[in-house]
């Protein structure tokens, strides 16, 4: 069978890799992908991003069918369009994917349906916003109401952050908005450690991931700014047997069963951003309509399952006739940055030093292309170096040494992945 995989960055690499491991694939192509996809066996990069040529080269191909990795196809309705035209792709629709392109609709979702989350208000007025704040006093969230690649969140822990991030984030009043979003979400600051918890989701029917952890700042130590995400292992050991019980009772089930009695049943990879209390209590700090990318290279990199297979049943409405089976050891993804990430990366940049995969390692690629036979940078993220070892601390110690041979101007990463596991 051929497949085609939507997007360009380190989680398509990922899934288009463990996707061609299966003795079923001829042919994965990957739309448009990046240097790693380019030289990966049985995978074909295509240079294509509309979304009615990709149906058309789904439909002229036979592909058997379509995953999409990035949300902002899928809040343009990229599923709408191939299911319209009666091809098989793996994904939300656009009114789905609202769990992730709009807080404020997540928001109301959560709170309609009494699934935990911080408490908010809503704004588009400056003023009262900024008295929201001064009556809530810091620490404090604001966050821009639409898609933001994780920028556009501030956890301010003074007034003053807050108020300035108010007076970046909406017009002053009577003027158009110069930011993303015309309207700020403004919530409680949770306190305890964060995770990620994925699912595939066929309208009904859940097939939960391996857990994992992210890093969203840039710095060691979680400082500095919010980034796409740094680096990220699975299995992440604050999600307990108990906590993941929990969260499929008050915070997965709920929400597949909320989806479809509003009447937008979901389909596709649903993802929780978790806060987990020291008491095990659980609430939802985001949903992502998607893999969580670095999260998926370390998923992909543990899953034993036939990938394609397991997709088939998710289209199909059938997730409840599988089950996904785990590498036992831990896998771990280093990140490694290009040049003023996450501002304004720089891009160019020559590459060398990349080993070639292993059974214990791969690296996947994000921002790369290839210019005059030479691998240069071209993105923020431009690669995420994954481990599979027996503990957290050797599949550290193993990405860390690998990442002593790979070289480009400018190359910034994280020391600590994987701190908070090694930690326990
Ligand atoms: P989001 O884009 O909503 O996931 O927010 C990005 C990051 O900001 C999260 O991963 C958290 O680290 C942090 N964050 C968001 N909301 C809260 C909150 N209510 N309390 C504490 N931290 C938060
Ligand atoms: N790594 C976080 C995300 O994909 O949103």
């Amino acid at each position: 069978m051929k497949l085609l995989v939507i997007g360009s960055g380190g989680r398509e690499h990922a899934l288009a890799w463990r996707l061609a491991r299966s003795p079923a694939v001829q042919k994965i192509f990957v739309a448009p992908g990046n240097a790693g996809t380019a030289a990966e066996r049985l995978l074909e990069n295509l240079p294509l991003t509309d979304p009615d040529e990709l149906a058309d080269f789904a439909e002229r191909e036979r592909l058997h069918l379509t995953v999409v990795g990035p949300e902002a196809p899928l809040a343009a309705g990229i599923v709408n369009l191939f299911r319209s035209r009666g091809l098989r792709i793996f994904g939300p629709t656009s009114e789905a994917a609202q769990l992730e392109s709009s807080k404020d609709f997540a928001k109301r979702f959560m709170v309609r349906h009494n699934i935990p989350t911080a408490r908010y208000a809503t704004f588009s007025d400056r003023s009262a916003a900024h008295a929201h704040v001064d009556r809530h006093g810091a620490p404090i969230v604001v966050k821009a109401d639409g898609l933001a690649a994780g920028k556009g969140v501030v956890v301010a822990m003074s007034l003053g952050e807050a108020h300035a991030a108010v007076d970046r984030m909406l017009p002053e009043s009577g003027r158009p908005a110069m930011a993303t979003a015309a309207r700020v979400v403004i919530e409680e600051f949770l306190e305890g450690e964060e995770a990620s918890f994925i699912c595939m989701v066929d309208g009904r029917n859940v097939l939960p991931l391996a857990s994992s952890q992210d890093h969203k700042r840039i710095g060691d130590g979680d400082q500095g700014p919010n980034t796409g995400g740094m680096g990220a292992y699975s299995p992440a050991p604050v999600v307990t047997p108990e906590v993941h019980a929990r969260v499929m009772r008050e915070i997965i089930v709920p929400t597949v069963r909320g989806m479809a009695a509003d009447g937008i049943p979901y389909t596709g990879f649903l993802y929780a951003g978790l806060m987990i209390a020291r008491d095990g209590s659980v609430k939802t700090v985001e949903f992502n309509c998607r893999l969580g990318d670095p999260e998926a290279q370390p998923i992909m990199m543990r899953l034993k399952s036939d990938l394609p297979n397991l997709l088939d049943h998710a289209v199909s409405g059938r997730l409840d006739l599988v089950e996904a089976s785990w590498d036992r050891r831990v896998a771990l993804g280093v990140v490694l940055a290009a040049a003023n990430y996450p501002e304004t990366p720089r891009t160019g940049d020559p590459i060398s030093g990349l080993p070639r995969g292993a059974e214990d390692f791969h690296i996947f690629h994000a921002g790369t292309s290839e210019r005059d036979g030479q691998m240069v940078t071209s993105g923020g993220r431009v690669l995420c170096v994954t481990t599979l070892s027996d503990n957290i601390r050797q599949a550290q110690k193993r990405a860390y040494d690998l990442i002593l041979g790979i070289h480009f101007e400018g190359m910034q990463y994280r020391r600590d992945i994987g701190h908070r596991a090694a930690g326990r």
